[in-house]
């Protein structure tokens, strides 16, 4: 009888294996049993395969992005390699002690000129046909001129300040040269626009009120997550170029790109082509 069976065969074997032999035919339940054991133990295998490498690639992740802030790009960058994320304070008193601010001077232009001084570099072909574009070649090698956008950004700031001070950067400028200069000026302000809200800093700003005034007081000395400024400007470094040196930027039906040696203080043209060289 079926129950005589259950009952000898329940009294060896684990509840599963006993169910699916008591529902079978004696001939099947040798096969049965072997197949049911074989089948749970390749799952188990499996299962704990697919877990540890789950958890290995997991720790993979936070390991490589403590070490480096590391993140998520949705645009490459062969530069994304030196990011690193740091906090830093800004310095947000009224009256800022700073090497780029103030009158001109000597000291503040070469503060800025040394900001921008890895504003060009040279890529191989493969970073242009990662980012789907071509560029000018550099002669005699396999590599391209390019730069990265926190220099053009920072170009457009110093332009900006230039502009506060424009009787003394551009004393005596014919009127075509001061509608020039307004269309390079507005061109920066759109791109530093455009760069603020593409990285919407989203730290705290704070008020406070003061003993003697009736208005609060912002402060704006918070902490902020920044890129580690100095690790991008020296990955720049490795690559820099000398975009005005002789012979390395020359057009092909023109010649020479820039005979005496930088562009035109004003920003060459109306499209403001020239920013590659700095001066
Ligand atoms: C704030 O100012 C100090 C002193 O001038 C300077 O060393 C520091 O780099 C400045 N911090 C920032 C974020 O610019
Ligand atoms: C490139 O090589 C040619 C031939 O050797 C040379 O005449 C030219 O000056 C080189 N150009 C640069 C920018 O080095
Ligand atoms: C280079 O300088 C010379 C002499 O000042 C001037 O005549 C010439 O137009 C300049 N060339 C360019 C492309 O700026």
């Amino acid at each position: 009888m079926d129950e005589d069976r259950y009952a000898t065969s329940s009294a060896s074997r684990s509840s599963d294996e006993d169910i699916t032999q008591a529902l079978l035919p004696d001939s099947k339940i040798e096969d049965a049993t072997t197949t049911v054991a074989r089948r749970h133990g390749r799952g188990n295998i499996i299962r704990f395969v697919t877990l540890q490498f789950f958890l290995i690639s997991i720790y993979t992740t936070i390991f490589l992005a403590l070490r480096s802030g590391d993140r998520d790009h949705l645009v490459y960058s062969p530069a994304a390699s030196a990011l690193k994320f740091e906090k830093i304070r800004y310095n947000a008193t009224l009256v800022i002690e700073s090497a780029y601010n103030g009158p001109p001077s000597p000291e503040v232009d070469a503060a800025w000129t040394a900001l921008l001084d890895n504003m060009n570099i040279a890529v191989p072909k493969s970073d242009l046909d990662k980012i789907g574009s071509t560029s000018i070649r550099i002669p005699n090698t396999s590599t391209y001129f390019a730069g990265l956008g926190v220099f053009h950004e920072l170009h457009c700031l110093k332009r900006l300040r230039q502009y506060t001070w424009k009787e003394h950067y551009f004393p005596n400028i014919t009127p075509n040269d001061e509608r020039l200069n307004r269309l390079h000026t507005d061109h920066c302000l759109e791109i530093l626009r455009q760069a603020i809200m593409c990285r919407a800093d989203i730290s705290l700003f704070t008020l406070q009120w003061s003993e003697d005034n009736l208005h609060p007081r912002a402060d704006f000395s918070q902490e902020h997550e920044c890129v580690d400024f100095q690790a991008v400007f020296e990955w720049a470094g490795k690559r820099r170029v000398d975009a005005g040196a002789p012979g390395l930027l020359v057009h092909p039906k023109f010649g020479v790109a820039y005979p005496n040696g930088t562009s035109s203080k004003i920003g060459g043209s109306e499209d403001v082509s020239a920013t590659i060289v700095e001066d």
